[in-house]
C-alpha cells in the first residue's frame, strides 16, 4: 500500500539527487530523516500539506482506494477475532479518509477523528487534541493511528504509544514510517521526509507492552477476549 509516507512493494530505484540528502517536502529547511528532530510548527498541517500528499493527484501519496482496501482487511480480521466492534477512534485521522470505509464495515459504530491540526479540526469537526495526552472517559474497540507517530519526537511518540494501550481495548491498527521503509520500501519522491524516523523494532518494544502483534499492522490489546494461534501472531 501506498502511504504518506508510503508502502509501495518491493525497493524503488532512487535517483541520488532524491536520496537522503536532498530537499525536504513541505519547504522545510532541514529534516528528521538527516538527522535534524525538530517539533512540527503548529500550523504545519495546513491546506497546503494536506493538498501536497492528498489532494493533488500529480503530487498525492495516499488515496481513497488504499483506505477502502485497508479497511476491508481490519473488517475481516476483527470478524475473524469475532470482537464487537461500536466504538472506533481514528487517532490522527488526516483527512478522515478511513472515516467511510471503516463505517462500511461497522455502519452502527461511533467513529471519532482526533486531530492536532486546527485547519481539519475547523473544517470537519474532528476532536482537538494530541495523541500523547488524549484521556476521554471511554476506551475504544478499534483503535486506528495511521502514519501518525513518525512526527512526533521520541519522547512524545512513546507517549502516544503508551496512550493507545490506554484507550483500546480491543484491536489497534497501527503503522508509521520508520527508518527501514526510507530506506527500502518507500517512494521518496512523493513521501514526506520531514519525519522523524526511528527502526520498526523502537515501535515494537513499546507496543509489545500492551499489544499482541498479529501481523499486517493489526495488534490486539493483552486484554482483549480473543485467541490467536501461535503461528497468527508475530514472536
Ligand atoms: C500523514 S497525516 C496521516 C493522516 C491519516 N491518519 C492518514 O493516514 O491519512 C499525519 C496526521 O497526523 C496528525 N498529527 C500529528 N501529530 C499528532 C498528534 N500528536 N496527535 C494527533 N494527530 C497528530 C497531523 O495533523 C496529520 O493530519
Amino acid at each position: 500500500m501506498r502511504r504518506v509516507m508510503v508502502r509501495v512493494r518491493g525497493v524503488i530505484p532512487v535517483p541520488p539527487e532524491l536520496g537522503a540528502a536532498g530537499p525536504c517536502l513541505n519547504g522545510a529547511a532541514t529534516c528528521h530523516a538527516a538527522g535534524m528532530p525538530r517539533t512540527p510548527a503548529p500550523d504545519r498541517f495546513d491546506a497546503a500539506f494536506y493538498r501536497r500528499f492528498y489532494r493533488d493527484p500529480r503530487t498525492r501519496v495516499a488515496t481513497r482506494t488504499e483506505f477502502r482496501l485497508r479497511a476491508r482487511l481490519i473488517g475481516a480480521f476483527l470478524r475473524h477475532t469475532r470482537l464487537p466492534v461500536r466504538s472506533i477512534l481514528d487517532a490522527g485521522c488526516g483527512l478522515g479518509y478511513f472515516r467511510e470505509p471503516l463505517l462500511a464495515e461497522w455502519p452502527r459504530a461511533r467513529y471519532t477523528g482526533l486531530e492536532v491540526s486546527e485547519y481539519l479540526c475547523r473544517r470537519y469537526g474532528w476532536v482537538q487534541g494530541s495523541l500523547a495526552e488524549f484521556g476521554p472517559d471511554e476506551r475504544y474497540d478499534l483503535v486506528v493511528c495511521h502514519d501518525v507517530l513518525q512526527y512526533l519526537g521520541a519522547r512524545e511518540a512513546a507517549a502516544a504509544l503508551r496512550n493507545l494501550g490506554e484507550l483500546c481495548r480491543g484491536v489497534l491498527h497501527f503503522n508509521a514510517l520508520t527508518e527501514e521503509d526510507w530506506r527500502l520500501h518507500c517512494d521518496r519522491r512523493t513521501t514526506d521526509r520531514d519525519v522523524h524516523l526511528r527502526p520498526a523494532a523502537w515501535y515494537r518494544r513499546r507496543l509489545r507492552r500492551d499489544f499482541v502483534d498479529a501481523g499486517s499492522c493489526l495488534f490486539v490489546h493483552r486484554s482483549a477476549p480473543v485467541h490467536l494461534w501461535e503461528l497468527e501472531r508475530l514472536g
